[in-house]
């Protein structure tokens, strides 16, 4: 019987590929070398879980056979995980667990599917529950709309799981078949600015890009029906449909169709070693972000616009969700050190506030770290 599991779950960048993986389209997310880390075991209540989450020195109990989304808004994470890995036929009793992490919450880098993954990789290993690993990343998924409430793509918790040391992941989530691509950027790096913003909009904004993107969709189909989701419409079919298509939708439509094309063009890029041309759909992406999709902020749109002016940085752009977090850049590794110092004291003197690098390197996914 075994006592206690530590796992370990790992956050993400996404190298291009931006609100396509709830349009069934392509993404080129990797793992970082930042993680959440928990430790689990059998609680002496068959139905009670206690959960503490260290950072925040704060602890909660849930009802395994009652469990309903409640405060605080940390504990819906796990109690969702746990319910989604029940209603998919797994049966286990009440648990303990405790974490903590490395993942800045709130920095677009994925902290909330890193804790999720890690607490089913490690709900699979205390129970001896052999779930398969879709299992356990769908049930991550479904915490978040369910129990959270965000209506999240795939991309997260796939990356977290799947996630392999210097390589990103082409993933197509229509077909979930996906592709490991080395990321080695010669000269160039990757480096991450956190704005260290988290605007409010961002989980409201979130769902309701995604009804729009629905709504386009449906539209587009009825005179298109081979038409099943954003994936299969063209710019063609979305300027043919213009007199029934409301101009805001077809406009976040339009980002989504051009965006598909990006990432794999960006995959091109890489295998050629063209990191200019990768540089450019960084750029690009990001204008589609800030203007047509519009989930972009000030203080992304600032960061961005400053490198652009600098010719060590082929590209940046803000990365993730949005509202806040990071952008993306691509940097020559002689001018990293410099271009933190400018964009610091700029970005200080733009919004009164600090942000924060990070030179990330690409890791593994999801693991059990102990047995006991
Ligand atoms: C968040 C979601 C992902 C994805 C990105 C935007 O990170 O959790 O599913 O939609 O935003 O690309």
């Amino acid at each position: 019987m075994i006592k206690e599991v530590t796992a370990q779950a790992p956050g993400r960048i996404n190298i291009i590929g931006e609100h396509t993986d709830y349009n069934l389209g392509f993404v080129l997310p990797a793992a970082i070398n930042k993680f959440t880390t928990v430790t689990l075991r059998p609680s002496e209540d068959p139905n009670l879980c206690t959960i503490t989450a260290l950072d925040l020195g704060e602890t909660a109990t849930f009802d395994l056979r009652d469990p309903k989304p409640m405060e605080p808004g940390w504990v819906n994470y796990i109690m969702g995980v746990a319910a989604e890995l029940q209603k998919s036929g797994a049966q286990f009793p009440g648990f303990t667990a405790s974490f903590s992490g490395t993942i800045p919450i709130g920095g677009g880098m994925s902290s909330s599917a890193a804790l999720e993954c890690s607490v089913a990789v490690g709900l699979n290993t205390l129970f001896d529950l052999q779930l398969p690993m879709d299992t356990m990343m769908y049930a991550a998924q479904m915490a978040e709309h369910n129990f959270v409430g965000t209506k999240c793509g795939i991309m997260d918790m796939f990356a977290s799981m799947h996630g392999k040391t210097k390589q990103a992941m082409l993933l197509d989530c229509r077909s979930m078949e996906y592709e490991y691509f080395p990321i080695d950027l010669g000269d160039y790096q990757l480096l991450l600015l956190n704005t260290n913003v988290s605007h409010s909009l961002a989980g409201s904004a979130y769902n309701e890009r995604r009804a729009a993107c629905e709504k386009g969709a449906a539209i587009v189909q009825q005179k298109f029906p081979e038409v099943t989701s954003l994936r299969d419409v063209t710019l063609s079919m979305l300027e043919a449909c213009k007199d029934v298509l409301d101009p805001l939708v077809a406009q976040r439509c339009r980002y989504v169709v051009a965006e598909n094309d990006r990432v794999l063009a960006a995959t091109r890029a890489l295998s050629t070693g063209d990191h200019v041309q990768l540089g450019k759909l960084l750029y690009e992406t990001h204008a589609g972000l800030q203007h047509e999709y519009e989930v972009s902020c000030p203080e992304l749109d600032f960061l961005v616009a400053f490198t652009q002016q600098r010719p060590q940085v082929l590209g940046a752009r803000m990365m993730g969700g949005g509202f806040g977090g990071c952008t993306l850049n691509i940097v020559h590794k002689a001018a990293v050190t410099e271009l933190i110092d400018e964009a610091s004291a700029a970005y200080r003197e733009a919004f009164g506030r600090d942000l924060t690098p990070y030179e990330v390197d690409i890791a593994e996914g999801a693991k059990v770290l102990s047995v006991s």
